[in-house]
């Protein structure tokens, strides 16, 4: 079974990284939500995209120079238009989560993926998800495009699952090699790396026993054709999309 993840939640339709946007992705379908994380200035884990506040936010700044305090006072719906170019979400009280909110809220049987965006993050992250009952279903992968995070979050819990972001135009192989020489499970390429045909990179990673997840991909046609291959999953800002190309959820992961 192929997983639709949705990309910082359904986050065509709500403003990305919000509550409301992880609300619609489950009520859509999603298997797993996607989630982008950095440190705050006081060694809180504040769930956004950007190292900054200003491209999603009212408010502007770096994340890590601020406290979560200071963070919660911006208004995270502000900037979301919606198709018609109206802002429906500004003034609703969307505030930007911190992810032990996240990890409180999340239904049984949703998966989470935590990007960690910054290696300063990865102790804290280890925290807050030590305990939660993701863990404890062993449905959370913890990944990264900065290879040292993830090393690290080996380093200090080799049984959480983790996964290495590759950026556009990254080779899958290098990827592939680096991830099995070092066992991370999975690596997580960019979707037009996989080509057309995605079977032989799929070969390959499977003989290097690691899955292949990739982002990001809004079309239906092509999430048709990477379920048929088998792979382990893709993430989505339309879960919805992705549910109506390969039908209704299975079964909640284990
Ligand atoms: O899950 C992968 C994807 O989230 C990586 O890109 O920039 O959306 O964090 P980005
Ligand atoms: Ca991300």
């Amino acid at each position: 079974m192929t997983l639709v993840v949705a990309h910082r939640g359904a986050s065509a339709y709500r403003p990305e990284n919000t509550m409301p946007a992880y609300e619609l992705a489950v009520e859509q379908g999603a298997d797993a939500i996607e989630l982008d994380v950095h440190l705050t200035a006081d060694g809180q884990l504040a769930v956004i995209h950007d190292e900054t506040l200003d491209r999603t936010t009212d408010r502007s700044g770096e994340v890590r120079l601020q406290t979560m305090e200071q963070i919660r006072d911006a208004d995270a719906g502000s900037r979301f238009a919606a198709g018609d170019g109206s802002q429906p979400y500004a003034g609703q009280g969307l505030r930007v989560p911190t992810l032990p909110e996240v990890l409180d809220w999340l239904p049984e049987g949703v998966g989470l993926v935590v990007e960690v965006k910054a290696a300063e993050a990865v102790e804290a992250t280890l925290v807050a998800l030590r305990d939660s009952r993701v863990r404890q279903a062993q449905a959370v992968t913890v990944i990264s495009f900065d290879e040292s995070a993830i090393e690290r979050v080996r380093e200090l819990d080799r049984d959480l699952p983790t996964g290495l972001l590759l950026v556009p135009f990254d080779r899958v192989e290098r990827g592939l090699v680096w991830a099995a020489e070092r066992g991370h499970g999975g690596v997580f390429p960019w979707d037009g790396d996989l080509g057309l045909d995605p079977t032989p990179i799929l070969s390959q990673a499977a003989a290097f026993g690691v899955r292949i997840g990739c982002y990001v991909v809004n079309e239906s046609q092509r999430m048709q054709l990477l379920a048929a291959t088998g792979l382990w999953g893709f993430v989505t800002d339309v879960p919805d999309v992705a549910r109506a190309a390969l039908g209704p959820r299975q079964e909640p992961l284990a």
